[in-house]
């Protein structure tokens, strides 16, 4: 235990208080080591904002949550229509919901751009990997969170887009059927399905999250914030002071500094909510203002434009893309045998044999049930898939840039493909953006440590605005 401190007789009252707190809780060292002492690089560029922006956003859904579930029934036969009692009878019902709806698309636009930064300035790499882990499970709950967030409205889409992905389960081998059952509760979506999903939205998964977003942060503040440069600024200390020659305290500093962020943010965030809550049914679809109506099944289901490029993935596993990835690892096989040494080669010759018996045997739709999972999954990996001598794309070789613009690009093409209806030429086009995706991290070990980077500097690049 810490030795009690008194505060000077004469002193403010407040810092008597603060004193007395101090002397029970660690209220002034928290603050410190996570603010007002915490050292973060000073050359922090636009893509630094949407860290705190995900926090703001994460507040705005727990609050308008917490309104929201005041006024709304989870049951199958009142939910609809307590949503459209919120929408019209509540005092101010309608923006609380328009917050809740939009606040669920802003997390996903504020996480992805806040996934790329990662990506940009080798975030996640060593030793910031377990920041990375835990946000790559973070994203995992939030995908959840949303999912079952959407059934709750109780509308046509809520209710079919829920059948259709619970419906994937029941293709994994073996257990799938009797798993897809247990998810719902019924053998179809049904009011079971509507209350175990509202207690999973409103307190289980948010308590999950909350606990992994303070891991998040803890974990960050162990091994200090990296930068645009990549460079690992504790690496420079000021002798006298030990603190890092470029780094600044998070407050004022960037507490300040991302107020700009929130108040651009916001402005965007408002300019929606009052003019265009729906954004032409991207946010909010149009079927979802008719009841759900188990015997009639909408012409075409979609799920929400932040699912939309996993589920591009799915659509484009079809039979024949499960033969050229047959045949993708048949060759990856033979490579191996060629190019490995010793235990290596039996290892992938062995490895691709019984890959490409598994490819065949199961059918298609659980393959892309496997590739739509492992899209999320593989980002886990990719602290130990990145073997690039620098960390920022800034001293990355100049075609490094452009593998990342393709890579972003096929992933807004698979979210454009997974909103649209099917066709051929759609599915062949999703076919390549999935295979590109893959192929990006997969062959990452390889393509990373290609090319010659530029000289990284000793010292962050800062130039005062
Ligand atoms: C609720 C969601 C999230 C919240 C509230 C959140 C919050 C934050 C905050 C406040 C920071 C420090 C400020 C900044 O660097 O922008 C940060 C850093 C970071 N976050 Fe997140 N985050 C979330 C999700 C994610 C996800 C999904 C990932 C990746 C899969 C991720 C990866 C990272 C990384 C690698 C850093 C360190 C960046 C650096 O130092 O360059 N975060 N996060």
């Amino acid at each position: 235990m810490a030795e009690f401190k008194e505060a000077p007789a004469d002193a403010p009252l407040g810092v008597k208080f603060m004193t007395w707190v101090d002397n029970r809780f660690p209220a002034t060292k928290l603050w410190n080591e996570h603010a007002a002492q915490y050292y973060a690089p000073k050359n922090f560029n636009f893509w630094y904002f949407f860290g705190s922006l995900a926090l703001l956003v994460l507040v705005i859904q727990i609050v308008t949550g917490i309104f929201l579930v005041m006024n709304y029934k989870p049951d199958a036969a009142l939910a609809f229509a307590s949503v459209e009692y919120i929408m019209r009878d509540v005092s101010w019902g309608w923006l609380v919901r328009y917050m809740h709806s939009t606040g669920a698309s802003a997390f996903f636009v504020v996480v992805y751009l806040h996934m790329f930064r990662g990506l940009l300035y080798g975030s996640y790499r060593k030793p910031r990997e377990l920041v990375w882990i835990f946000g790559c499970l973070i994203f995992l709950c939030l995908m959840a969170e949303a999912f079952m967030g959407y059934l709750l409205p109780w509308g046509q889409m809520s209710y079919w887009g829920a059948q259709v992905i619970i419906n994937l389960f029941s293709a994994i081998p073996f257990i799938g059927p009797e798993l897809a059952i247990w998810i719902r509760g019924d053998y179809v979506v049904g009011d079971a399905t509507l209350n175990r999903f509202f207690s999973f939205h409103v307190i289980a998964v948010p308590l999950v999250l909350l606990g992994l977003v303070v891991a998040h942060l803890i974990a960050l503040h162990e091994v200090g914030s990296n930068n645009p440069d990549g460079i690992e600024i504790k690496a420079k200390k000021d002798p006298r002071t030990g603190h890092p020659l470029d780094g600044i305290p998070f407050h004022p500093y960037y507490t300040v500094h991302d107020i700009m962020g929130v108040s651009v943010f916001l402005m965007a965030f408002t300019a929606i909510l009052f003019f265009a809550p729906e954004v032409g049914g991207y946010f909010l679809e149009a079927n979802n203002f008719i009841p759900a109506d188990p015997l009639k099944t909408p012409p075409h289901i979609a799920p929400v434009w932040y699912f939309t490029p996993f589920y591009s993935m799915l659509r484009a596993t079809t039979s024949t893309m499960v033969n050229v990835l047959s045949i993708v690892v048949g060759l990856a096989g033979l490579l191996g045998l060629v190019k490995a040494q010793g235990g290596g080669k039996i290892f992938s010759i062995v490895g691709a044999v019984i890959l490409v018996g598994l490819l065949q045997t199961f059918e298609a739709k659980f393959w892309g049930v496997v590739v739509m999972g492992g899209a999320v999954v593989i980002l886990f990996f990719l602290p130990w898939l990145d073997r690039s001598p620098v960390k920022s794309i800034r001293y990355r070789p100049d075609w490094h840039k452009y593998v990342y613009a393709v890579f972003v690009l096929y992933f807004l093409v698979l979210g454009y493909l997974g909103i649209q209806p099917p066709s051929e030429t759609f599915t062949l086009i999703s076919q390549v953006g999935t295979l590109f995706y893959f192929g990006f991290f997969l062959l990452m070990p390889w393509w990373s440590q290609l090319g010659t980077p530029k000289p990284v500097p000793e010292r962050v690049t800062f130039h005062a605005h």
